[in-house]
Formats: C-alpha cells, sequence, structure tokens
C-alpha cells in the first residue's frame, strides 16, 4: 500500500538511530519515500544497511533511504517532517523551529517524543498547529501503535488518517499528557516490577516470567478495561468492580516506589544479565523481531483496528 493519493510521499527524517531506522524501513515498505539527515556521521553511515535489515523482518524487499547533505536538506522537499532526534526540551524546541524554518510551509512535523509534551517542544515554532506529537511503540516497524497529540484537530486528524492508510494504529489523544498513554501504563508496570525486585520478592527473570506467561498473553489482545470486563465473567464488569473492586483498592495501597540509587541500579543489571545469560542485544532483538512478526499474522489483529 502506498499514500500516493495523499500529499504525504515524501517524508523528511531527522535523527537516524533506533526509532528513526524503524520509522524509515517501515515508511519505504509502504511505498513512501525518505530522505534522512543525522548529525552523526557514523549513524548516518550504519543507517542504510540498518535500514534494510529492518525491510527484511517486515518481508519487504529492501530500497534505500536517499541521504541528506544537511538537516535543511533532509526535509526542504518533505510534506511530513519524522523528528526522531535525542529526548531533550532544549534540543527539540530549537530543532523543531529550524526544521519548521527548511522544511515547505505546508509540511506538518510529527515528533516522536516519549514523554515530552507539545508544549514542552513546539514553543519556539511560528506555527504549531503543523507540530504534532506522533508517538511510535519501538519497534515502529513492528508495532502498530502511534499515539498523536496536537493543538489542531483538523491538523491531528488528517496525520491520523495518514497513519491509518499506511496500517498502523493510531490513538489520538483529547489533552497533552506526560509519557502520552502507553508509556505511562508501561512506567507504572516497570516502577511496581523494579518495586517487587527491590523488596526481594522474585528475581528479573521470574518478574518477567510472571508477565509474559501471564498477563502479557491477553494485553496482546486486550487493553486493560476489557480484560476486567471479562474478568468480571457473565456479570462483566460492574460484576467485576462490585466484586473485586476492594481487592484492586487493596493492592493499589501497598504498590511500591522504588529508590534507583547506583546500588539498585547494579542490581538490576546485574538481574538483567543474569537473565538473559550474557547473550548479546543484537540476538535478542532479532528474537523479539520474529516474535513481534508471528504476532502479527495472528486474524485477531485485522480486527482490532475496526473492533473493540
Ligand atoms: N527507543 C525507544 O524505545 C523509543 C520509542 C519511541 C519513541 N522514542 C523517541 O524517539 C526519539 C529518538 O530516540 P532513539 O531511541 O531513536 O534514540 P537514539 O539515541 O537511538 O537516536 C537518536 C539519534 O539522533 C541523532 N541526533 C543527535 N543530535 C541530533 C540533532 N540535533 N538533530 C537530529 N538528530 C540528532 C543521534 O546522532 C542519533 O542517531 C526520542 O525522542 C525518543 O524519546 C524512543
Amino acid at each position: 500500500m502506498n499514500d500516493r493519493a495523499s500529499d504525504m510521499q515524501q517524508i523528511g527524517l531527522v535523527g537516524a538511530g533506533t526509532i528513526g531506522v524503524g520509522w524509515a524501513a517501515y515508511f519505504l515498505a509502504r511505498g513512501l519515500d525518505v530522505t534522512a539527515w543525522d548529525p552523526d556521521a557514523a549513524a548516518r553511515e550504519a543507517f542504510a544497511d540498518r535500514v534494510a535489515a529492518d525491510m527484511r523482518t517486515l518481508g519487504a524487499e529492501p530500497r534505500r533511504p536517499r541521504l541528506a547533505e544537511s538537516q535543511a536538506q533532509a526535509v526542504a522537499e518533505a510534506q511530513l517532517v519524522v523528528e526522531n532526534a535525542p529526548e531533550s526540551i532544549a534540543l527539540k524546541r530549537r530543532l523543531l523551529r529550524e526544521l519548521q524554518e527548511a522544511a515547505p510551509a505546508r509540511a506538518l512535523i510529527a515528533s516522536s517524543t516519549s514523554s515530552l509534551r507539545h508544549s514542552d517542544i513546539a514553543g519556539e515554532v511560528a506555527d504549531p498547529s503543523r507540530v504534532v506529537i506522533a508517538h511510535p511503540f519501538n519497534p515502529p516497524h513492528l508495532v502498530p501503535l502511534v499515539e498523536l497529540y496536537g493543538p489542531a484537530p483538523e491538523v491531528v486528524q488528517r496525520l491520523a488518517g495518514f497513519y491509518r492508510r499506511i496500517g498502523k494504529q493510531p490513538v489520538v489523544m483529547r489533552k497533552e499528557m506526560v509519557g502520552h498513554i502507553a508509556n505511562r501504563l508501561s512506567s507504572a508496570l516497570w516502577r511496581e516490577a523494579l518495586y517487587l525486585l527491590q523488596e526481594g520478592v522474585a528475581s528479573v527473570e521470574e518478574i518477567d516470567r510472571a508477565v509474559t506467561a501471564g498477563p502479557g498473553r491477553r494485553w496482546a489482545i486486550q487493553g486493560p478495561f476489557l480484560t476486567y470486563h471479562l474478568g468480571g465473567g457473565r456479570g462483566g464488569i460492574r460484576h467485576y468492580l462490585d466484586h473485586l473492586g476492594p481487592s484492586q483498592e487493596y493492592r493499589w495501597a501497598s504498590l511500591g516506589e522504588p529508590i534507583m540509587d547506583e546500588v539498585f541500579k547494579q542490581r538490576i543489571v546485574e538481574g538483567v544479565n543474569a537473565a538473559t545469560r550474557g547473550q548479546e542485544v543484537v540476538p535478542l532483538v532479532e528474537r523479539r523481531d520474529a516474535m513481534l512478526v508471528a504476532l502479527q499474522r495472528l486474524p485477531e489483529d485485522d480486527d482490532a483496528k475496526e473492533n473493540y
């Protein structure tokens, strides 16, 4: 599928690290044109090969992205600018201003920021309505979610339509929020996972397994609300709230706050090294990606786009 029918054919991609590579692979696989820039020479050098690898994971014939010779050149003809630079308010504020100055007046700018709000980073641009938070979930070429927030609903809807047409599942936020939606939920879970580790309740490996062998099985197909609706049996969410709501409150009152000092950080690193048995990151990424590809082949995935 490609987006030739719309005005989002030319993607100017700035920041060619983990997220930039995944986005580039996805856009190219969908027939869009990508011109990329990264200030780091090593990132530019590795870019085409990394994109090709991600395209192969997608089952697509690798196509080469164009590499620009400057940031301004990368976006000079862009209809959509995709910003994937490091997570820093000061850097993104300046960068978004520069990108809007260099891009065509009608171009939209999508920031991949994981945590920052539109109001944190769009303060210096001339036209904030054309800057939208479009947060992908890592790896962007294999996970369908894109969280959108922008101050101009018609711009956000236009972008939501674009992401839908290229096979993504956009969620539009009605107000801006630090960490958007999915990362806040992930952070809530990770905070508690760390607390359980700090309290000595279980090892890193055991805590991870308690997720992947348990609730994680459902989370690929059901969010928290539908999960608890079905947890109420025939009585659905109403029965769940009346029957097990108090036990949720009992648990919430005991949720913990890990203390992130150096000693604990070292314990986390040792725990992860033990759980992964010294494997390098690259084969672990490859295994994750292969499993994500397998998950995408499940028939329910198509349904999930249309139905609750
Ligand atoms: N890694 C994740 O899981 C993830 C998921 C979703 C969104 N994001 C967001 O995507 C963005 C990029 O994260 P990442 O994980 O790809 O980081 P990364 O460190 O892998 O890549 C960042 C790239 O930006 C480049 N860069 C540095 N200064 C720059 C500048 N001034 N202009 C343009 N590029 C610059 C770096 O050379 C590097 O190649 C961040 O905003 C992050 O919050 C990350």
